[in-house]
């Protein structure tokens, strides 16, 4: 049917004297021009001379596409070579850039990354150890019982409770306050027993986290001297304040401060609540709420003082009351503590 489509005169030319076979005996024998037999013998003749000229067109176009047949492979080769060469090219352009790549990583952000993590586990092994120290000491010194509420994560890190301790042991507090509750309230209890006595109240917005507190507290026969007070964050006005280049809009909650209202004589306070995620510099109000129902020796200890909000919150408070003077103590998570400057007696 190609064959047809593509040269169809030899069949046209075949088709036509066929045609003409046919058709002449009848024309002649009606015209009574030949006899039937001389008609006969005619159209025979005619129907071989056109078998015999398609024959040869055929025969003559198989020739030429058989003659043509290696100039076309000869082309399409050329074609699908062409084509596979330019795939090769932008597939061996594709893996130089990849392997450019690979090169950069391996020279610049392995080593960068492997130096990284090599240091981030030399620094957390270091905190690992100091932490295991402090946890040793607390135990050891504190006289706890045999099973004690874990710390670190979302608690407060030992050695932060052993800079508490510490202040405890050396002012022998009445009144201890601390803001958000947990492990850190059954510790500071056995603290205040070891010290000889004293009382820690510490403010928790959840309740939920408030009765789990209280539980523990019970668990450990500390509820002569540790109160868990439910004081739900209330509003409060947010203030505009800067944390390095940043201008931040603080929290607009924080502790129903009439928790506090009868709280006098407070000589340690650990500021470890509300919760970062209540807003920024959410600790900042502890101060100036705190303050004026603190002892003259009150000590005010603020933890996560690593974090850039604590920070700031612990420069607000030094700028509002210059008074105050800070102390950075090494420790896991940070802890700035803030006390008020000695007075000079010479200045009275
Ligand atoms: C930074 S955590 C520290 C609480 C406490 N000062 C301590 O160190 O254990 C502050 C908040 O954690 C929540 N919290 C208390 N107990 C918790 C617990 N078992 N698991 C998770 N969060 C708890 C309380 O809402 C609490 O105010």
């Amino acid at each position: 049917m190609r064959l047809l489509r593509r040269h169809p005169l030899p069949f046209l030319v075949a088709a036509m004297l066929a045609a003409a076979a046919a058709a002449t005996p009848v024309v002649l024998g009606t015209l009574g021009t030949v006899t039937p037999a001389e008609a006969v013998l005619l159209a025979g003749t005619l129907l071989l001379g056109g078998t015999v000229c398609a024959l040869g067109a055929a025969v003559y176009l198989l020739h030429r596409s058989v003659r043509a047949l290696p100039a076309a492979v000869a082309s399409h080769t050329r074609t699908v070579t062409e084509a596979l060469g330019r795939d090769r090219l932008e597939t061996v352009r594709a893996m130089d850039a990849v392997r450019a790549r690979v090169d950069r990583v391996h020279d610049h952000s392995l080593p960068k990354l492997s130096r990284e993590i090599r240091r981030a586990v030399t620094v957390q092994g270091r905190h690992d150890y100091e932490q295991q120290v402090a946890w040793t000491e607390l135990r050891e010194t504190l006289d706890t019982a045999a099973f004690m509420p874990p710390l670190r994560g979302w608690a407060a890190s030992p050695d932060v409770l052993r800079v508490l301790v510490r202040h405890i042991d050396r002012l022998r507090p009445d009144l201890v306050v601390e803001f958000g509750s947990g492990a850190s309230s059954v510790w500071l209890g056995y603290a205040l027993r070891r010290a000889g006595g004293g009382r820690l109240v510490a403010i928790e917005h959840d309740a939920r986290y408030a009765e789990l507190s209280r539980d523990l507290v019970t668990a450990h026969g500390l509820d002569d001297m540790i109160e868990i007070r439910h004081a739900p964050l209330t509003e409060i006005a947010p203030q505009e304040s800067t944390v390095g280049d940043e201008t931040v809009l603080t929290a607009d909650r924080w502790y129903d401060a009439s928790v506090l209202a009868d709280l006098e004589g407070i000589g340690l306070v650990f500021v470890d609540g509300p919760p970062q995620a209540t807003g920024r510099q959410a600790r900042y109000p502890a101060v100036p709420t705190v303050l004026p129902h603190c002892t003259e020796d009150a000590v005010i200890v603020l933890d996560d003082a690593d974090r850039p909000d604590e920070q700031a919150i612990g420069d607000r408070w030094l700028a509002e009351h210059p008074e105050l003077q800070r102390v950075e103590e090494y420790t896991e998570k940070g802890a700035h503590v803030f006390s008020r400057k000695a007075v000079d007696p010479a200045a009275r």
